[in-house]
């Protein structure tokens, strides 16, 4: 495998001729065209860095990356690995080429947006680099305004140990806000106690495409369910701690805010 900086090495086309975009990186990445977003990105003192296969044929995954002029933190423009090589370690790869080339410009600190409804992205920037998620209840889809989780993403390095420790953490799990019946998610009223120092917020594997699908069946639940947990969760003081993979299941974990 070979990584490839796009912008310093002069490697536009490799990106530009590139003809699998569709087929392999249509589902969540660039908010625009990928030729726009190369331009996009260029035009803002940006990188885009790719991984490339031995044989040069294949993009495994890319992630771009846009300092802002304060030169504080930068933006991370989509990270996307190729459909048919996930879960390989190249997630963790990208974002760490990215972070190699912002900390040579003095740069340690990512900011992003993304959904806590897509299982794959916590795991990558919250379990494997310990990102702060800060729930953002201003968004909704069109043409429905389906409520929409989204949080404000921050991730920075190099990183801290983490110093989480929940007692019994089995029972902790078992008292997720929510439960599912398949990608059918009913807000459990009994969980709710804004007296607990600590609630949980169980997640089936979601992703982009199954949610996208739960819609077009009608299911808007999934994402509606979670939103008003979120946003309760947020209304009564608690914030996002931790993602949790427990006997394959996943939970978010929330603290009470200290006053
Ligand atoms: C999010 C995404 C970039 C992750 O890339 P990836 O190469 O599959 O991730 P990695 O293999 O580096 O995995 C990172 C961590 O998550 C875990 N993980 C990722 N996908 C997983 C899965 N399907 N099941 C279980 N664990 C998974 C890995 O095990 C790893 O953790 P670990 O090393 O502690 O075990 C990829 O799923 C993707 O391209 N998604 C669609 C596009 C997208 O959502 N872009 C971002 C929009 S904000």
């Amino acid at each position: 495998m070979k990584t490839i900086y796009l912008i310093h090495e002069q490697q536009d086309l490799l990106w530009n001729n590139y003809g699998n975009f569709e087929e392999v990186f249509a589902e969540v990445g660039a908010p625009f065209p990928p030729k726009e977003h190369l331009e996009h990105i260029k035009s803002n003192g940006g990188e885009k860095i790719v991984l490339l296969s031995d044989d040069d044929s294949e993009i495994l995954g890319w992630i771009g990356i846009v300092p802002e002029p304060d030169k504080k933190i930068a933006e991370l423009a989509g990270i996307e690995v190729n459909s048919n090589y996930r879960n390989k370690g190249y997630g963790k790869k990208l974002i760490t080429e990215a972070q190699k080339w912002l900390s040579e410009k003095g740069i340690s600190k990512f900011k992003f947006q993304t959904s806590p409804l897509f299982t794959s992205n916590s795991l990558l920037y919250v379990k494997a680099f310990q990102s702060a998620y800060k729930w953002n209840n201003q968004n909704a889809l069109p043409p429905d305004n389906i409520p929409w989780p989204v949080v404000d993403c921050e991730m920075e390095w190099p990183l801290s140990k983490r110093k989480i420790k929940i007692k019994d953490i089995e029972k902790a799990l078992e008292r997720s806000i929510i439960t599912w019946t398949g990608l059918h998610p009913k807000f459990d009223d009994e969980g709710l106690n804004s007296a607990k120092q600590y609630q949980t917020l169980e997640i089936p594997f979601l992703s982009l495409p199954t949610v996208f699908e739960e819609f077009r069946n009608g299911n808007f639940d999934v994402a509606k369910i979670p939103f008003s947990a979120f946003e309760w969760l947020s209304n009564n003081g608690y914030h996002f701690l931790d993602f949790q993979e427990y006997d394959e299941r996943y939970f978010y974990v929330f603290r009470k805010n200290k006053k």
